[in-house]
């Protein structure tokens, strides 16, 4: 059963110690929640919101926004607990490693993998749309065939270049540079939430959650699994339209997790993680509920703009300079969504690498910057290329489907490691074990169940890529499965399994 075989936890964290893997710890718990808020908030918020309004849950989206926020504080209290005994690069991946085996410790880095490239280069598209949008409005417009939908996105191509020699050149600089962005940021989505208030019609609320209705636009493919196996007609709208906006908007809360991935470069982790994602989760929550009930109230949900919502529910009232202030935001907003996305496929693809379950050259760290260089170079390189030619700009699905399945193998490694290794010092517990996270991985097949039938079989294709991979090299190659590796890191470790070496590691 080697497919199952498991990497103590003292063994994962020995691995971090081994100077030509080791990153630098320079990370507090406010850089993790800066960092947080900085990769959550984004094109979920300012575009997604209007697109799921208008087409499947009305003025109800709010509720969405509640229904997937239950679902991610859920999934970040398991994250929490996680990122607290395994500090250690690579998140939700090394996580599985310890407690569920190898083979699903590969399948999350695979669909981990699937969430940062793809969130990194849907993102990046969406920040050249609002650079477009953004340009045309100060009269200097970009020319069609290199602008956002041209020929070739070069601006998107330019966006992801930039930011990748940022994160080759040093996470702090990295995150110096996304503290400025995240308080624009910040301010940008208040403003919208102030400044809207002063055009809400209280009509436009209302009816808050309008009846389901049948629709041709979520039909075959495009209606969700859940409508499909049971076999009702396919509607928009009503209750089970809050369910696929929550599914849906879920991409605006993704990233959180993507705070674990710097784990092994944070100071102190075990206080400083479960402070970091659980305080950006909430920072986040709050907005988001605010800023939809705000763009719901000044525009009836029917005439939402589905691509730029936060923008044009302005021009729609005729306030052109603050639609122009709000897209500068999120021009600034999105940098910094790509930047901690990229950062996060590099620190995913570092500790599989390290795993020697991708090639362990990548994972070499350079030696005066102490950052993953060659992956971060990889990383940029294949983002560039798929933001910037090809028509990604629509799969946010497919990133959401990749993180919720992380999500649920997350919650349900909680439960295990808690039974194979009780003896671990775990300084944030999730509380009611098993009850919590169990309801956590429930809810989170809920809302895949949501998603539309195609992308579970983009899904689904993407899985058995990953599953041809795993048994053509990485069963073979894995580090753990080598004779001696287990030998290798003990001394730097205090065992558990060991304590009857009479203090002797190797005995
Ligand atoms: N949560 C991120 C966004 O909304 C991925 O852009």
């Amino acid at each position: 059963m080697s497919m199952l075989r498991t990497k103590s936890v003292e063994q994962a964290i020995a691995d971090t110690d081994e100077p030509e893997f080791r990153l630098k710890k320079s990370l507090s718990a406010l850089d993790l929640t800066v960092f947080g808020v900085g990769v959550v908030i984004g094109a979920g918020i300012f575009t997604l919101t209007g697109r799921a309004a208008h087409d499947v849950a009305g003025p109800a989206i709010v509720i969405s926004f509640v229904v997937a926020a239950i679902a991610c504080t859920l999934a970040a209290l398991c994250y929490a607990e996680f990122a607290s005994t395994v500090p250690v690069a690579g998140s939700a991946y090394t996580f599985s490693y310890a407690s569920l085996g190898e083979l699903f410790a590969w399948i999350i880095g695979w669909d981990l993998i699937l969430e940062m490239f793809l969130g990194a280069s849907v993102v990046a598209q969406g920040w050249s749309a609002y650079f477009g949008t953004l340009m045309s409005q100060l009269g200097l417009p970009i020319p069609e065939a290199i602008g956002y939908g041209g020929t070739v996105d070069v601006m998107a191509i330019l966006l992801v270049v930039v930011l990748g020699g940022l994160m080759t050149f040093g996470i702090k600089e990295s995150l110096r540079v996304n503290l400025v962005l995240v308080a624009v940021k910040i301010f940008i989505v208040l403003f919208v939430i102030v400044a809207g208030l002063l055009f809400v019609n209280p009509a436009n609320w209302s009816p808050f959650v309008p009846p389901a209705q049948p629709t041709e636009a979520a039909s075959g493919l495009t209606q969700p699994l859940l409508q499909f196996l049971s076999g009702i007609e396919p509607t928009a709208f009503g209750v089970g339209g809050i369910f696929a906006g929550a599914a849906l908007v879920f991409f605006a809360y993704i990233g959180f997790d993507v705070v674990a991935t710097t784990a092994e470069e944070t100071k102190n982790p075990q206080r400083d993680m479960p402070i970091g994602i659980i305080a950006s989760l909430l920072i986040c929550t709050l907005l988001y509920c605010a800023v939809s009930l705000v763009v719901t109230g000044m525009v009836p949900y029917q005439e939402l703009d589905p691509a730029a919502a936060l923008a044009n529910a302005f021009v729609y009232h005729g306030a052109d300079w603050m639609a122009t202030l709000i897209s500068a935001g999120a021009v600034a907003g999105l940098t910094t969504v790509v930047l901690t996305l990229l950062i996060g496929a590099t620190r995913i693809i570092f500790a599989m690498s390290r795993d020697a379950l991708l090639p362990a050259g990548l994972a070499k760290v350079h030696p005066k910057l102490r950052t993953p260089w060659v992956i971060s170079i990889v990383v940029t390189g294949i983002v560039a290329v798929v933001a910037g030619f090809t028509p990604i700009g629509l799969l946010e699905e497919m990133v959401n489907i990749g993180t919720l399945s992380a999500f649920v193998l997350v919650s349900v490694g909680v439960i295990v490691l808690r039974r194979k290794r009780p003896d671990l010092k775990r300084s944030f517990r999730v509380p009611l074990n098993p009850w919590l996270p169990g309801l956590s991985a429930l809810i989170c097949v809920y809302l895949m169940l949501n998603l539309t039938v195609e992308t579970w079989l983009r899904f689904v294709i993407w899985l058995v890529i990953g599953f041809i991979i795993y048994f053509a090299y990485s069963r073979r190659h894995s580090r753990l499965g080598k004779p001696g590796y287990q030998d290798f890191a003990l001394p730097h470790v205090v065992s558990h399994e060991r304590d009857d070496s009479d203090g002797d590691p190797r005995k």
